[in-house]
């Protein structure tokens, strides 16, 4: 017949219980670091142009944190398509509904940044698994370069999952509709940029652009 062993000494028997009581782990862990702080994100970004993904991220971030301030990135090697100050007046008009939301432009190391304005947190989208390489990259790099800092990754709603700013401007300056991937306002801007393109892509469309009808003959034929 076997015996149960049973441990009777005092700090195995009656502590071993108590250390492992859910409430007192939580009442103790309270006690030792108080309440969680409110977190202060910064989402950063070159926004040439904000897109429908950029502003979705942006909603969901305002959800969870306390304050979100949206970094525009002033890139000096970069030619932008979209000056600072455009980018700025783009992203105040589109998250003017969000009171916990900043939108400031910085320049530099961006964990400074974060540290100057007390962002304890960054704030990035992945949006399929080719991001994650270089946004985990990223995110090792800032963790290196200031430890304090955590980055958050946050997926956009899945209609926007093949959307980015490098194609929108793609799409726009061959005068292709870009509805429905950028905010009207968004879209506004890129037609009145674009306007060649557009109204040479319309023309030919509407077969009014010199040699559009030629094409559109080859092609019946
Ligand atoms: O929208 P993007 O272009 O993907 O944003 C990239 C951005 C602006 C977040 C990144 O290039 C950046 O943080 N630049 C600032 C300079 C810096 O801190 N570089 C080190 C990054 S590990």
């Amino acid at each position: 017949m076997t015996t149960l062993r049973t441990n009777t000494s005092k700090t195995n028997t009656s502590n071993c219980h108590l250390h492992s009581c859910p409430h007192r782990i939580f009442y103790s862990r309270l006690f030792l670091r108080g309440p969680l702080k409110p977190v202060s994100a910064l989402y950063p970004g070159s926004f040439d142009p904000p897109t429908n993904g950029h502003l979705d991220l942006i909603e969901r971030g305002a959800k969870i944190f306390e304050e979100l301030v949206v970094g525009i990135l002033r890139n000096t090697e970069k030619s932008p398509m979209f000056s600072l100050a455009e980018r700025l007046e783009m992203l105040k008009t589109l998250t003017a509904h969000l009171k916990n939301v900043r939108i400031e432009a910085f320049h530099g190391l961006m964990v400074e940044y974060a540290k100057s304005i007390d962002a304890t947190c960054v704030l990035r989208g992945i949006r399929a698994v080719s991001d994650y390489e270089y946004e985990l990259q990223m995110a090792l790099m800032n963790r290196k370069l200031e430890p304090t800092l955590e980055t958050v990754f946050m997926m956009p709603a899945d209609k926007y999952s093949y959307v980015s700013s490098r194609l929108v401007r793609e799409v726009a300056q061959a005068g292709g509709p870009v509805k429905g991937l950028v905010p009207e306002v968004v879209e506004q801007k890129l037609r009145e940029k674009l306007e060649p393109a557009y109204r040479f892509h319309d023309e030919m469309q509407e077969g009014r652009a010199p040699g559009a009808k030629e094409k559109k003959r080859k092609r019946k034929s």
